[in-house]
């Protein structure tokens, strides 16, 4: 059944079609990354986003890629539209679960990619999660791009490939500038973005599970709003929004992660850091300058390789270092399999990378360890 509806949504040959449900930075950046996917058999056929400028944007960017592309307000008119196989979901956190539940619980199937962090809440991504397992005919991927960017690629390699022994410490380091402006300030509050370790640091959790190749158990987390958005005020409410945060997250078998953010740190080389550490070796990545080390403890210093990362099918390096096209080729990959490969960042590894940040969040609110389980079945939270 997969096979037969899959198939006949994007047989190898034939033009996909996507939609892009908000339009704002991020959907736009899918825009251009699917236009330098062009070659690949891509189309943008519509979007769909209720506030003008973004489509005014979207489509001046459309219109000099020579692409007629039909403009909605709204998701619902766009699946009424019948045009598009696939759909971008890339409007803020707080509409990703009413948007999500709109598309899966549509009659005529279509794929998905939903940009991180799935849905601002356990609860709404394990409900997204139930209702997707009913539609055999639709893939669905989540945005957590990081894996593709080629320095983290690399370092996802040299772990997979044994060369560290197994992961004892995965610590990733996030120095940057503030959280940017958004369309109606929608990043500014907890109750829309989910809070900035959900928002933000999904990304990093996910990429700790996947090094240390373990479910989390535990996290103990301190951060606090110290220095930006302090003066800032919308509808006479200032920012909640942390602004830096130690996170420490324990693995189910026995490895542990580190999280340092900070997002007032403009002042850095590298916007993220990381290092993986096994009982036999030890891996780096740094973005944006690209390089990967990788040492071993019996080599020791004078033996550490350093190189610098590159994926030569990038085709448009864009606002993240040539991952969203990554993720893009992935995904339509899936999509032409026609059912025999799964999307490569499921909707199980956007649940617990949210769950990690719920998890974070609650236990800097409580001052205590905040063990997973107790995020996941919500009756447990006191
Ligand atoms: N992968 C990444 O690293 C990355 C980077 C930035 C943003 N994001 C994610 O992308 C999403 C969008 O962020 P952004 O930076 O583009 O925000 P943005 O504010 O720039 O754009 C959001 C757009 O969505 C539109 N919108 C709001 N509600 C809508 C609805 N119900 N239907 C259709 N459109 C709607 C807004 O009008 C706006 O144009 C967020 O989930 C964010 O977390 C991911």
């Amino acid at each position: 059944m997969l096979r037969s509806v899959l198939s006949a949504m994007a047989a190898p040959n034939s033009t996909v079609k996507y939609g892009i449900v908000g339009v704002g930075m991020m959907g736009r950046e899918h825009l251009i990354n699917l236009h330098h996917l062009r070659t690949e058999g891509v189309v943008v056929a519509a979007i769909a986003d209720p506030y003008v400028p973004s489509q005014q944007l979207a489509l001046e960017l459309a219109q000099s890629f020579d692409w007629q592309l039909k403009v909605f307000s709204g998701h619902q008119e766009l699946l009424d539209s019948g045009l598009c196989d696939v759909v971008v979901v890339s409007t803020p956190n707080m509409t990703h679960y009413e948007i999500l539940m709109d598309i899966i619980n549509y009659p005529k199937p279509h794929h998905v990619l939903v940009e991180k962090p799935l849905c601002t809440t356990v609860a709404h991504c394990k409900e997204v999660l139930n209702a997707a397992r009913k539609r055999q005919d639709m893939l669905v991927q989540v945005g957590l791009e990081y894996r593709y960017m080629p320095p983290v690629t690399k370092l996802i390699e040299i772990v997979k490939g044994g060369n560290l022994g197994p992961v004892k410490m995965v610590a990733i380091r996030e120095h940057r500038f503030p959280f940017l402006v958004k369309v109606n300030n929608w990043n500014r509050f907890n109750a829309n973005s989910g809070g900035t370790l959900v928002e933000k640091c999904c990304h990093f959790f996910d990429l700790m599970r996947l090094f240390a190749g373990a479910n989390p158990v535990r996290v103990m987390a301190s951060g606090a709003i110290d220095v930006n958005h302090k003066d800032e005020i919308y509808d006479g409410k200032v920012p909640d929004i942390i602004d830096n945060a130690y996170v420490i997250v324990e693995f189910d078998n026995g490895s542990r992660g580190m999280l340092d953010l900070c997002m007032f740190a403009e002042g850095s080389k590298n916007e993220q850091e990381i290092s993986v550490v096994g009982e036999i070796g030890k891996g780096e990545a740094f973005v944006p300058e690209s390089i990967v080390r990788f040492g071993s403890r019996v080599a020791g210093r004078d033996g550490v390789q350093t190189s610098k990362a590159e994926d030569k099918r990038i085709k448009y390096d864009g606002l993240h270092h040539g991952s969203s096209y990554l993720e893009h080729l992935n995904f339509l990959s899936a999509i032409r399999a026609e059912g025999q490969q799964a999307p490569a960042v499921g909707l199980q590894d956007g649940l617990i990378s949210v769950a990690i940040g719920v998890a974070a969040q609650l236990s800097i609110e409580k001052g205590r360890f905040v063990m997973i389980e107790e995020v996941m079945d919500e009756h447990k939270c006191d």
